[in-house]
């Protein structure tokens, strides 16, 4: 509990961002000073001139009607004699809720002197506000900043309407850092005569730019991802984000970059420039959650380190202290199923852990009365319940994978609970007993074969719905036995699900995801018959892939796993449309929404729904660290405490190496063609087995050569 009050300014207009000032004075030794902060909005706070902490966009987004985190800083070294503390504060995810309270902030200082007093400054009536440089800033349609102004602290700050503390909570998640400066790779002409820099990277974060010039010199910006097929820059896929950045110019040189917002691109067009444009006075700033990056994939074929780093790429853009879908467009949501389909992936490629424990805390805070779960998370509340199947899954996926990479038990304890309650929503729910029937679905979202420019393709709802409902109730079933619960009844019913999915659609299924489903989730008796009926049908559709959200991540998995890894190598190395390395040979430098966000002729998808940073069929990277470097988690050995390997080569691709930084130490795998036959070389930390060439080995901890 904080001594400081809830504080808003005085002053009418919503749009100008409000700095709050304190002046204070210091008399004795201080032994420690902490300032903790949090916000209705997102803050940035200065003590003396320096940025507090380097948290940006905190206090980050979590269910802000259940949950706020407070950050702490150690501010003891920025204290002097007379000080200033500012705080500046714009509405940031805040705006995205319906019925919201005002923007305001909530921040105090904890001095310990060194004779064991101790002293609190919290914000209260006695602060000042001005408005200041930044007229305008806004999620989506970002900044207005005038430095030619100088603020004035002539209002008063008001105690806000709400001053209850009681959504407070520590700082959980992983903080929102900037990570990378990119410098611009080119100045573009385009066709059109627009002036565009090119950052080479399709990117989320935002621009410092440095200029001399005179007071009111005006410089504006606009960004978008990828330039039209005349090469003219085009962003209508942002749809009505705005995405604005409008710079006043002061007198002399100066440095500016926003931060209270950001943007995701890689081309910025020039629309407003004082003087000649060079590139070294444009930076492109990286943010994201900082987490610590553990895998790494490296092989012969340039087009497929290529694939890996846009999926490197795609964890960095969207793990913005939430697991987006997008973020550049107005969206920008913790979509429940994109982060699903990808976590296995993004929890090899970073340490994740803190990162979803913090968003499944708001899962769980989200989770409906019935045990629904929202389609996105933080939801915008109150709205109308919404949910999916593989979207509400998420709750039982996301924290089941955390245990498998990391062992962290306190996860799937945290969460047993929640996805008890989730399956007994379906239960209790459907129109048929033992599947899911007759749900409102995205199902097996972006899948191709529907009618163009609809976002839903041909595989029923229903087998989905059925499909992951077996799945979650098996995961259900596998952290009861972890925690030591009884599920009997759950695997009763898993078994009847089962029994009730195979009388139902009698492994006849009518695309590629349909019969994914069945394998993977083990729906079927004849599972090398639906295989084979996969590859057959996966054959005379040309050997494309025609999956969705929901049947790419598991696609090469079932195909692998049932006697069809050179059809899996084939789907993975295909460079036409659609394949994961089409994109490639478009320029894309991070996974697209869509498999044809570019068509072949140059087309770009209907900007209605067009994003070219989406992760989500970047959940093949699962395959290449679990298949192709075939580096495995052991379900009763999770964290990597025990590593499976069982790599699969194949003779189109020289050499490939993968490796994970585990808690235990370094996993890799590393195979290259030599002289006609195929050698391996692994690396455990741990005790550990390889199925190589179809025989095991027991492996001691160290380096392996087969
Ligand atoms: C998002 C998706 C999301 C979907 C729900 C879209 O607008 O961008 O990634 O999962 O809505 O179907």
């Amino acid at each position: 509990m904080l001594k400081a009050n809830w504080i808003v300014p005085s002053y009418r207009s919503k749009k100008v961002c409000p700095l709050f000032k304190k002046d204070f004075s210091i008399e004795k030794e201080v032994a420690s000073a902490t300032l903790s902060v949090t916000a209705r909005g997102v803050y940035e706070a200065t003590l003396n001139s320096h940025r507090v902490g380097d948290f940006i966009m905190a206090p980050g987004w979590t269910s802000y009607h259940n949950r706020l985190q407070v950050q702490t800083y150690d501010v003891t070294e920025l204290l002097s004699e007379d000080n200033v503390l500012i705080l500046e504060l714009a509405e940031g995810w805040f705006w995205r809720l319906k019925n919201k309270l005002p923007k305001a902030i909530i921040a105090e200082l904890h001095i310990v002197y060194t004779d064991g007093i101790e002293e609190y400054i919290g914000t209260d009536e006695s602060w000042l506000v001005a408005k200041s440089n930044l007229r305008f800033c806004h999620l989506y349609n970002g900044i207005k900043y005038n430095a030619a102004l100088s603020p004035v602290f002539k209002y008063r700050a008001k105690i806000a309407r709400d001053n209850s503390q009681d959504l407070l909570v520590a700082q959980q998640g992983e903080i929102v850092k900037e990570q990378e400066r990119l410098s611009v790779k080119e100045i573009i002409t385009t066709p059109k005569g627009e002036t565009v820099l090119d950052f080479g990277q399709n990117m989320t974060g935002y621009l410092e730019i440095t200029v001399d010039a005179k007071e009111g010199d005006k410089i504006s910006f606009s960004f978008a991802e990828i330039l039209d097929k005349d090469g003219n820059f085009y962003n209508e896929n942002y749809r009505k984000a705005k995405a604005i950045y409008e710079y006043i110019c002061k007198n002399g040189v100066q440095t500016y970059k926003p931060n209270l917002t950001f943007y995701g691109f890689r081309y910025v067009r020039i629309d407003s420039y004082p003087t000649e444009i060079k590139p070294e006075n444009f930076t492109a700033i990286v943010v994201h959650s900082d987490m610590k990056r553990t895998g790494y994939i490296e092989s012969s074929d340039p087009m497929l380190n290529q694939l890996f780093s846009n999926i490197i790429w795609g964890q960095k853009g969207n793990f913005l202290d939430i697991p987006t879908d997008c973020p550049q467009r107005d969206e920008r949501l913790g979509w429940t199923g994109d982060a699903q389909v990808f976590i296995r992936t993004a929890s090899y490629n970073y340490n994740v852990l803190r990162f979803f424990k913090k968003w499944l805390s708001d899962v769980k805070a989200e989770q409906y009365e019935n045990g629904g779960v929202p389609d996105f998370i933080p939801s915008i509340y109150p709205r109308k319940p919404r949910l999916s199947t593989a979207w509400a899954d998420a709750i039982a996926i996301c924290p089941w994978q955390c245990y498998l990479t990391y062992g962290d038990r306190e996860i799937i304890e945290n969460l047993f609970e929640p996805v008890k309650k989730w399956v007994d929503y379906i239960t209790n729910t459907t129109a048929k007993k033992n599947l899911w029937f007759d749900g409102d679905h995205y199902a097996d979202w972006l899948e191709l074969g529907g009618e163009y420019g609809k976002c839903k393709g041909p595989t029923r709802d229903d087998l989905v719905a059925s499909a992951y409902y077996a799945n979650s109730v098996n995961i259900l079933i596998k952290m009861g036995k972890v925690l030591g619960y009884d599920v009997s009844a759950y695997e009763e019913l898993h078994k009847n699900i089962r029994t009730a999915f195979i009388k139902e659609f009698r492994d006849d299924f009518k695309t590629q995801t349909e019969h994914v489903m069945a394998l993977q989730f083990e729906l079927t008796d004849k599972p090398q018959a639906v295989a084979d009926s996969l590859a057959e049908m996966i054959h005379k559709e040309g050997d494309k892939i025609q999956t969705g959200f929901v049947g790419t991540p598991y696609i090469l998995h079932v195909l692998s796993r049932y006697g069809y890894k050179e059809l899996a190598y084939t789907l993975l190395l295909r460079k036409e449309y659609p394949s994961w390395l089409y994109p490639i040979s478009k320029g894309a430098t991070t996974i697209w929404e869509h498999w044809d966000g570019i068509k072949p002729n140059g087309d770009i998808w209907p900007a209605s729904m067009n994003s070219y940073n989406h992760y989500a069929y970047g959940a093949v990277g699962d395959w290449m660290y679990g298949v192709m470097a075939g580096i495995n988690t052991v379900e009763d050995a999770p964290g990597f405490a025990k590593v499976h390997f069982a790599p699969v080569p194949d003779d189109r691709i020289d050499w490939f190496k993968a490796e994970i930084d585990t808690a235990y130490g370094k996993v890799s795998s590393h195979w290259w063609h030599e002289d006609g036959k195929v050698r391996y070389e692994i690396e455990t930390p741990v005790d550990s087995v390889a199925t190589i060439d179809g025989k095991t080995h027991e492996l001691s901890p160290g380096k392996h050569i087969f």
